[in-house]
């Protein structure tokens, strides 16, 4: 027995670091993780600093009130034999260290600590639906998904535009899965419509239980996007919810790390009852992260089992053949969802499919295109350094040429903006690169950002918080960042983007900026 222990073991932490992209390390069992499967905790290795943590002054300061007696100095500290030897050290290693430990952060605000993990109980029938969520699922169409522990409960959606009176009625299917000695809930998803644009629908699903609601989106511009990555389940992400429901907006649209279940199947169950008072009433986009994986050696060897059954995104309805990557339109905009935990180099199935997806995007139709991945293609930030370069190198080629307005990313538990880039270059004609994961994980906050600022990094600051993307029209979108402060959100970085669009330059001017010609123009979109 002991001997089969050590093997589960060595298996388990086997497949959790070939599951983790570089840079991740073991470490030991917390609370959070009681049962045998999770002697091993993925952590990321990049250096951390108490989230409490302020720079330390190198200066000590002493009380200067008349009351207090200085102590008489009767051996100077320079004729100590180990002054000037600690004098140099501090001059060489320790002067230049300091702003490197403080850049990103500014002086009026405290760093706030990570908080608890909030587990939303389970408080319905097993009839009842709970987890409930709303996604787009096509021109006019939206999936309604939700667990009953009631395998008998049938996957059917009764909806209508008059509260407790359902006019239409759609039956979907459903599915479930195993993970050990987990076994998940009946998982229902069920498409609805055709529905009105900008229209409050009321719905009831299974037959029982409470009544949900949700508002279907625009059918043009104004659309208002709120952008969260690595979401979690902890005070903090109860915090980002409550601030990005303070405010109206269309669509929640989610760059990985949803759960951070981690193995830990209830947490799943409990993040979807957490989200669904917000992820039922407006459509939730979501795309994975390297917390979405899961895989085991042998046994589940492919990965993404809970978040393929639970989030099951629009990838049929848009050509895909994987859920783990997919795109959409809404309100003039093409958003595409990438998948950084599968195979993105020229030969993947990936990579045809996003080049094909481009290659359909009618400008005229949808004048903004948007793209959302997990690990960042561009990073100041210390945590994640370089773990999206890869991804990057084969794909960036492709959203430049097709003139993509936005790359949102997550992973870093920071905020951080960069200007339009194209190949490590600032550049007019490429997206503007947005990190936003730190929508409230249990991990905290990634403080520490290379020091001196690289040009193209515009804005950047490790705090919870989410975004706000307003498209007012084809050309102009207003971009915001909400740190949360406390109880409150405080706009603290926030700018007008041009869609590409309508930069006529970057159609006209097809050269790269390595002096090579680009492949497409915009006829060919
Ligand atoms: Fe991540």
């Amino acid at each position: 027995m002991p001997s089969f222990l050590f093997l589960f073991h060595f298996f388990k932490m086997s497949s959790l670091l070939q599951a983790y992209p570089k840079g991740f390390q073991v470490t030991s069992l917390t609370p959070l993780q009681p049962n045998f499967l999770h002697i091993f905790k993925i952590q990321p290795r990049a250096p951390r600093t108490p989230s409490y943590y302020k720079p330390p002054s190198l200066f000590m300061s002493f009380p200067t009130s008349s009351n207090h007696k200085q102590p008489k100095m009767e051996n100077p500290i320079w004729q100590n034999p180990h002054f000037f030897p600690l004098l140099l050290t501090c001059t060489f290693f320790l002067f230049p260290l300091q702003p490197s430990l403080s850049a990103g952060l500014q002086d009026d605000y405290i760093r706030q600590p990570p908080r608890k993990v909030v587990v939303a109980p389970h408080l319905r029938s097993k009839s009842d639906p709970q987890q409930v969520h709303a996604s787009l699922a096509g021109k006019e169409y939206m999936r309604i998904s939700w667990v009953t522990d009631e395998k008998d409960v049938a996957s059917k959606v009764e909806y209508g535009k008059v509260s407790g009176k359902y006019e239409a009625m759609a039956v979907g299917n459903h599915t479930s899965y195993h993970y050990f000695f987990y076994s998940s809930g009946k998982i229902h998803h069920v498409k609805i419509g055709p529905l009105e644009p900008a229209t409050t629908y009321y719905y009831r699903c299974g037959g029982h239980g409470p009544e949900f609601s949700f508002k279907t989106p625009p059918q043009t511009f104004p659309i208002e996007f709120v952008v969260v990555g690595d979401l979690g389940q902890t005070e903090w992400t109860a915090s980002t919810l409550s601030h990005v429901d303070s405010k109206d907006y269309d669509v929640f649209l989610l760059p990985g790390d949803l759960s951070y279940a981690d193995t830990q199947q209830p947490l799943w169950d409990s993040f979807g009852r957490l989200v669904e008072p917000y992820a039922s009433r407006r459509p939730w986009m979501v795309t994975e992260g390297n917390h979405e994986i899961e895989t085991f050696p042998i046994i589940y060897p492919h990965g993404f089992k809970a978040y393929n059954a639970r989030w099951l995104m629009p990838y049929q309805e848009s050509g895909s053949t994987s859920n783990l990557y997919y795109s959409f339109d809404v309100a003039g905009s093409h958003i595409i969802m990438l998948g950084s935990y599968t195979d993105f180099d020229e030969d993947s199935v990936q990579y045809k499919w996003l080049e094909s997806d481009l290659r359909k995007v009618d400008r005229k139709k949808t004048p903004w295109v948007i793209v959302l991945l997990h690990a960042p293609w561009y990073n100041t930030n210390l945590a994640h350094k370089g773990e999206g370069e890869s991804m990057r190198k084969a794909m960036e080629d492709l959203l430049y040429r097709a003139r993509v307005d936005v790359v949102f990313a997550g992973h870093v538990h920071a905020y951080e903006r960069f200007t339009r880039i194209y190949n490590n270059k600032a550049d007019p004609c490429g997206p503007v690169y947005i990190t936003i994961g730190d929508g409230g994980n249990r991990e905290g906050l990634a403080l520490m950002f290379e020091n001196p600022t690289p040009e193209v990094s515009v804005y950047r600051e490790p705090s919870f918080g989410h975004g706000r993307l307003r498209v007012v029209d084809e050309s102009r979108a207003h971009w915001s960042w909400h740190r949360n402060n406390d109880s409150d959100s405080f706009v603290a970085d926030e700018v007008w983007l041009q869609s590409l669009t309508t930069t006529k330059s970057c159609w006209h001017n097809t050269a790269n900026t390595d002096g090579s010609k680009s492949k497409v123009n915009k006829d060919e979109l």
